[in-house]
């Protein structure tokens, strides 16, 4: 997750470039050791992330998007390949649109939440998944305490308002620089000896 330096993750209603190009490298280099990556469906509609590891060697992980309310579309670039990708949506009568190949659509009851995605992502042998936010999507992973680790950079951008970044990471294990962003790891205090 990258904020603003007053605490911002983003706009209500469209994409902000927060990063630089080092720490997106950085980022793809992350998706390149997972098996697969998640945004919140505002995040997929917004920003219109490829989510696909493009600055590094390596594979492209699985992309998984959750639409219970079918608000996504085959022409979004999150369906791009070459990557593979579940939209996870509840029951419904829709007529599914003509999703590409490499799009699959997971159907899980949203009662359920994280946790049975999780579940079903464990069943197919995917065990690490990078989560790319939005804000709603971190808090709960938060709120569920579902999480592990956190990776979070503190750019050099201001943006007096916009979506506020969540809080509740502390202490930290881990800081360096790259350029204009400051990053800050930490692991779920679970994991402190
Ligand atoms: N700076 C960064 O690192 C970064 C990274 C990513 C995104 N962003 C920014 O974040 C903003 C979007 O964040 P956001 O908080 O508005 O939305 P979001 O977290 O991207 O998406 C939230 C939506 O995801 C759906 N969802 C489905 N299952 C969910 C579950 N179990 N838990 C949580 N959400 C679930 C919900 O939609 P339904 O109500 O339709 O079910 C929910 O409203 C954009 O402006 C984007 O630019 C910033």
């Amino acid at each position: 997750m990258a904020k603003s330096r007053d605490g911002f993750i983003g706009r209500e209603d469209r994409q902000v470039i927060l990063s630089n190009a080092a720490s997106w490298r950085l980022v793809h280099r992350l998706r390149s050791r997972v098996d697969a990556i998640l945004v919140g469906t505002r995040t997929a509609l917004i920003d219109e992330p490829r989510l696909t590891n493009r600055l590094f060697w390596g594979k492209n992980p699985l992309r998984i998007i959750p639409d219970y309310h079918c608000r996504l579309h085959p022409g979004l670039a999150i369906f791009a390949g070459p990557a593979q990708t579940w939209i996870i949506r509840g029951r419904n009568e829709l007529i599914e649109p003509d999703w590409s190949e490499n799009v699959t659509v997971v159907t899980l009851e949203k009662e359920g939440g994280i946790q049975a995605i999780l579940t079903k992502l464990a069943a197919a042998g995917k065990t690490s998944l990078l989560v790319e936010g939005g804000a709603t999507m971190v808090n709960t992973f938060l709120q569920e305490d579902l999480w592990d680790e956190a990776i979070i950079s503190t750019t050099d951008q201001y943006l007096g308002t916009g979506i506020p970044a969540p809080t509740g990471f502390i202490d930290p294990e881990d800081h360096f620089i790259l350029h204009t962003d400051e990053f800050h790891w930490f692991r779920h205090p679970r994991y402190k000896t």
